[in-house]
């Protein structure tokens, strides 16, 4: 993978940080969803999720790193509200707070994407760093002097892609949360995503962890959805929360309404379901902290 294979170098320029043993007040918790299998719900996670954790008091920043911009759309950023995006952040133009716009729900804000990400490859070539760009970008985000504006959490939506993109993200991030939708080739792909975090975490980032693995567009009368989750839940054990996401017509309907589904439809079961993630997270969040 060339994208990781030089950084064994580039430690040695500018050596990830110590492991800590505390979260330090100021520094947000970062989750990168990521999946390189495409369509599986990494944007609406990450839209939803977001959205629940600012509903229960986080302060949540989504940011978009993919070229598409769904996570972008479907917040409701018209594009003509991305002159500065996370191009001009991952390129050295902007710093991430230039490039911030806040969302229709209080404390969720988002970075969002152009299509000009995707040709960052190939303009960053082989600029020493180039896999920690958002890891820096973010670590001058929070300024402490007003912890009160300071984020809690950082989401970063990841294209369909193990790509520089995605390596950026893992290389910054705290842990992975990976969305996995319940269809026949589930598992297919996993492992090898297991293995990028693998090895970020023995060239670029020995802090990485997995987070957890959230089951998406779960249809309880299907029996291939059913025999998916057992499967999964044998494969992977405890890193699947327990909460699924079921497959549901409000979540896919929500972001042409520029909308996440807690604000198109706050009852529906979709909107129940990521309620009880985020709930799911900030919980396992707690416990990583009492075992570190
Ligand atoms: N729980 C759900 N129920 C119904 N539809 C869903 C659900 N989750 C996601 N979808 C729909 O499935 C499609 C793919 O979801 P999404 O865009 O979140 O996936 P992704 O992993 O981000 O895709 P990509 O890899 O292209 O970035 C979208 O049209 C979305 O609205
Ligand atoms: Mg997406």
């Amino acid at each position: 993978m060339t994208v990781i294979d030089e950084p064994q170098q580039e430690q040695t320029q500018e050596p990830t940080q110590e492991p800590t043993s505390e979260v330090p007040h100021g520094h947000p918790r970062i989750l990168a969803l990521a999946n390189q299998k495409g369509g599986v719900g990494k944007t609406t996670t990450a839209i939803n999720l977001g959205t629940a954790l600012a509903a229960i008091g986080e302060r949540v920043l989504i940011v978009d790193l993919d070229p598409q911009g769904n996570a972008s759309t479907g917040l409701g950023i018209d594009r003509r509200n991305r002159s500065c995006s996370t191009y001009d952040v991952l390129i050295g133009e902007a710093p991430l707070r230039e490039a911030v716009v806040s969302t229709a729900v209080p404390r969720l804000h988002i970075a969002p994407s152009t299509m000009d990400l995707s040709g960052l490859e190939l303009e960053l070539g082989t600029t020493p760093g180039r896999a920690f760009k958002l890891r820096d970008a973010i670590g001058a985000l929070n300024n402490n002097v007003s912890p009160d504006a300071d984020y809690t959490y950082v989401l970063i939506d990841c294209p369909p892609s193990l790509n520089l993109l995605t390596v950026n993200a893992m290389a910054a991030s705290d842990a992975i949360l990976v969305p996995l939708q319940c269809e026949f080739f589930a598992l297919e792909g996993l492992s090898q995503l297991l293995q990028t975090v693998e090895q970020v975490r023995s060239t670029l980032n020995p802090n990485l962890s997995i987070h957890g693995i959230v089951l998406t567009m779960f249809d309880s009368r299907n029996n291939l959805s059913n025999q998916v989750v057992a499967d999964v839940r044998q494969f992977m054990g405890e890193k699947v929360y327990k909460t699924m996401i079921p497959r549901n017509v409000r979540i896919s309907e929500a972001p042409s309404y520029g909308k996440p589904v807690l604000v198109y439809d706050l009852k529906c079961v979709g909107s129940e379901a990521y309620l009880r993630l985020a709930t799911e997270v900030i919980q396992r969040e707690r416990e990583l902290r009492v075992t570190h």
